[in-house]
């Protein structure tokens, strides 16, 4: 059932190349039903890793459509103003967790549209919103969610590309041989980093700050490892004081506007005692100098860098986990969907 992986998770790990083009190639087929509802307010709302797509998404339509977008945890959207109008989307891989549903539900009642985007046919959400967006993940067994991520980004990435009137879809397709490339590094130097940690930084800017979030979040279910996502320059403002050599720091730090100010933050913390794992651009001459390990990848755009990033970061905290000997497919104390608010 596994295909000769050890776990459902490394194998969803796996499949996310042909995920991606699926889920692309699927969204292209569909015309995008309300894209022209992206020019009224837009909220999302989902949970955990979905909301993470979402903050990524939230990036993307501000920065690359100067759309503004509102993100909230679907379940604290009820303890704020609704929007007046407009659009809200619910991102969502089961389709039946209970606070994105019933955040949905009360957008209806204020009469926003609602989009949902969801990987299972026939689920609760396709019922309850205005229009549905399949993500083409099939059935996610692993409880941590990885291929249904990289799906969500391929629909939310295809809405933004459509937005943005470039049919930018065959660039987008060359992202999935990228993430073919990251499914083949060997990630034990890393583990032999983080196994013993006692509190793992993720850092990151701009959209590679909800990728380290998300990382982050990965490395705490499946390794029960502290983990925690920041953004690079909120460290110095409060957890500096964790920093030491039992805490190493994982830091995305990648071409473009970010890219300098990363570079010192990253000598802020490997001054204050943490080893640095540093993720950057195959190339990069700087990196490999201030950082204890380095991780080149080989990316060209924003996207594949965001997707790529990821996938590394799954590998990690998987193999980390399988390191400790952890039941990485069912965590503790986690349920794959959350029907409860
Ligand atoms: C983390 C994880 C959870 C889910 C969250 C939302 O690996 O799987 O954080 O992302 O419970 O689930 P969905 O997307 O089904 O609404």
């Amino acid at each position: 059932k596994k295909g000769g992986f050890a776990h459902y998770m490394l194998k969803e790990i796996f499949e996310q190349p042909q995920v991606f083009y699926n889920t692309i190639r699927g969204i292209n087929d569909a015309p995008l039903p309300d894209c022209n509802r992206l020019r009224d307010p837009v909220t999302v709302v989902a949970c955990g890793t979905s909301y993470h797509a979402g903050l990524i998404f939230k990036y993307l339509l501000e920065e690359c459509c100067q759309i503004p977008a509102r993100l909230d945890y679907a379940s604290e959207f009820r303890y704020y103003p609704p929007p007046a109008s407009g659009l809200v989307i619910g991102i969502t891989q089961s389709g039946e967790t209970a606070d994105t549903l019933m955040a949905l539900r009360l957008a209806k009642a204020h009469n926003c549209h609602t989009l949902a985007i969801t990987n299972v046919l026939g689920s609760t959400v396709t019922r309850l919103a205005d229009t549905t967006l399949y993500m083409r993940a099939g059935p996610e067994i692993s409880v941590a969610a990885t291929k249904s991520f990289i799906a969500q980004l391929a629909v939310l990435m295809q809405i933004v590309n459509r937005f943005r009137g470039n049919s930018q879809t065959e660039t987008l397709l060359e992202a999935h041989k990228a993430i073919e490339d990251a499914l083949l590094m060997d990630f034990s130097e890393t583990v032999g980093l983080c196994e013993n940690a006692q509190s793992i930084f993720y850092v990151g800017r701009g959209p590679f700050y909800p990728v380290s979030l998300e990382g982050a979040l990965k490395m705490k279910e499946i390794s029960y490892i502290h983990a925690e996502g920041y953004a690079a320059g909120e460290i110095k403002h409060g957890p500096f004081a964790l920093l030491s050599e039992k805490t190493p720091v994982i830091a995305i730090c990648m071409p473009g506007e970010t890219y300098d100010v990363m570079i010192s933050n990253i000598k802020e913390m490997k001054a204050r005692g943490s080893p640095v794992i540093g993720i950057g651009r195959s190339g990069d001459t700087d990196l490999p100098e201030i950082c204890d390990l380095f991780i080149p990848l080989n990316v060209a755009t924003l996207f594949t860098q965001i997707l790529t990033a990821t996938v590394v970061l799954q590998l990690i905290a998987y193999h980390t986990a399988e390191k400790l000997g952890r039941d990485i497919d069912r965590p503790r104390n986690l349920a794959k969907s959350v029907t409860v608010e």
